[in-house]
């Protein structure tokens, strides 16, 4: 097959004066090959091998390129980096030693391009287009990678066992390259994954979970993670996920299995949303269901506070995984903490102050949360979930009543501590505090409106009774 047309256009024109001008033989490969050959085709990557060395070819690229862009050199690696615009190429001499992006081990021996296909991940990973005068265009596959992308199918070019263990990030990566293009993992592959999944233990928190977050972001999440638990993976980076997998039985009573449960959450919510962090809350949402879980005579199953347990357990769960512990992080918390307010806001009678309170609570993120609620929605009983949905709209409508009466979302309180401060001549002490919460619980309750007049007045009367006037 010859690809030429697709390279012969002024993105490439450097690289192949490059190449002409080095007298280096020279290969496109890996993603760049695969995604066009898929037809997806945002160039992002450019991955190049060359059989002489790819420091020299990198440098000779940025000269041809207008912005002369700085070469980064990887020298232990035989690699150097061009970071032009908005693309990336990566020039490497092919070696016959495993392809390790990350390993501290130096390359030792150079190769053929063979021997550097042979060592890549996945066989739709080892596909070359040639750069040379005499085969330009040509698309190099020993492998039978094009065969592979055809029957959607990922294999590892050499015995799985050997390539896992090259680099047992691979086995994330088969797991998110089936996600994220909706491919099987081949048998042997799949066995070897199993086999091998401690392994996973030796790399580093960030790159698995760099792995893990394109699996929750690809179209086939639930997928992936129940994958990720059929090999064993799972368990060694994220068990508290494992955890939820299974049912008791007491008194011929069950509960549901919470695993699959969060995948179908997930799932829904993967539906409407591709907020990262709101799909983190998703799978977060009853992390806490295993250590809370009882069961009462009277009432069965229960898991009293798994939301507030849950949402202690999110910090532990982010530093363990490598997750930012940032405002992400509060956010899951918060969603977390919450996804059982609305649902109890859909009785017939229900005080606009418990509308206020979560308004105040959930603030910008009432939305997302009123998504994570309805996604929490698994019945298989039709009826149920259209009472649970119609439920759902009734608590919306409330929302948005009382939100127009009473603009609680963005509680600002009305009141500021320094002003309490100059109206009663107090240096900092706790009576601020007292005074401040006061006013806001006076408006969450609705016995005054959100605004300065009432809150003032408010103020003063509490004032007189804490002795301050
Ligand atoms: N590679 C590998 N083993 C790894 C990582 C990468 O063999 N653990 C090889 C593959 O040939 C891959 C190429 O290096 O195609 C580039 O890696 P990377 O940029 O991580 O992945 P892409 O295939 O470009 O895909 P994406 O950009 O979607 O991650």
């Amino acid at each position: 097959m010859n690809l030429s047309k697709y390279i012969s256009t002024p993105t490439f024109t450097p690289i192949i004066k490059a190449v002409e001008k080095t007298k280096s033989e020279s290969y496109i490969i890996g993603g760049f090959v695969r995604d066009l050959l898929l037809n997806n085709n945002t160039p992002k990557d450019i991955d190049i091998v060359t059989l002489g060395s790819g420091i020299k070819l990198a440098k000779e690229i940025a000269k041809n390129l207008p912005d002369n862009p700085p070469v980064k050199v990887y020298k232990n690696f035989g690699t150097a980096l061009i970071r032009s615009n908005s693309l990336d190429i990566e020039c490497v001499g092919a070696r016959k030693e495993s392809y390790r992006k990350d390993s501290r081990k130096p390359i030792v021996e150079n190769g053929t391009l063979e021997d550097d296909q042979n060592r890549r991940d996945f066989t739709i990973n080892a596909l070359a287009i040639s750069l040379n005068p005499k085969n330009f265009g040509e698309l190099i596959d020993p492998f039978k990678g094009l065969r592979d992308l055809d029957n959607k199918i990922i294999k590892t070019p050499l015995n799985p066992d050997l390539t896992y263990s090259d680099d047992p990030l691979r086995m994330m990566r088969a797991i998110r390259f089936s996600c994220q293009l909706n491919f099987i993992i081949e048998e042997e592959s799949l066995k070897s994954i199993s086999k091998n999944s401690e392994r996973i233990k030796i790399v580093s928190k960030e790159r698995i979970t760099d792995e893990l977050n394109k699996i929750i972001l690809s179209a086939q999440a639930k997928t992936g993670f129940e994958l990720l638990l059929k090999t064993g993976l799972l368990n060694n980076f994220f068990p508290e996920m494992v955890a939820l997998k299974g049912i008791d039985i007491k008194n011929n009573i069950g509960h549901k299995d919470n695993f699959y449960h969060t995948l179908e959450v997930l799932e829904n919510i993967s539906k409407n949303t591709s907020n990262l962090w709101l799909r983190w809350a998703a799978i977060l949402h009853d992390i806490a269901k295993p250590n809370t879980k009882k069961f009462e005579k009277k009432v069965g199953w229960t898991f009293h506070g798994h939301e507030f347990l849950g949402s202690k357990l999110v910090p532990k769960i982010f530093k363990q995984l490598k997750l930012p512990l940032n405002e992400k992080m509060k956010y899951v918390q918060k969603l977390v903490l919450l996804h059982l307010r609305p649902i109890a806001l859909a009785k017939d009678v229900v005080t606009d102050s418990a509308i206020r309170r979560l308004l105040f609570d959930a603030g910008d993120h009432i939305e997302d949360l009123m998504m994570l609620c309805e996604a929490d929605i698994t019945s298989k009983n039709e009826k149920k979930v259209i009472q649970y949905l119609n439920n759902f709209k009734k608590v919306r409508r409330k929302l948005k009543d009382v939100e127009e009466r009473d603009q609680i979302r963005n509680f600002q309180p009305p009141i500021s501590g320094e002003e309490i401060m100059r109206t009663f001549n107090l240096p900092p002490c706790k009576e601020i505090g007292v005074l401040k919460k006061s006013i806001k619980e006076a408006i969450l309750e609705g016995e005054i409106k959100n605004n300065y007049k009432e809150a003032h007045k408010f103020m003063l009367i509490k004032a007189k009774k804490l002795n301050l006037l």
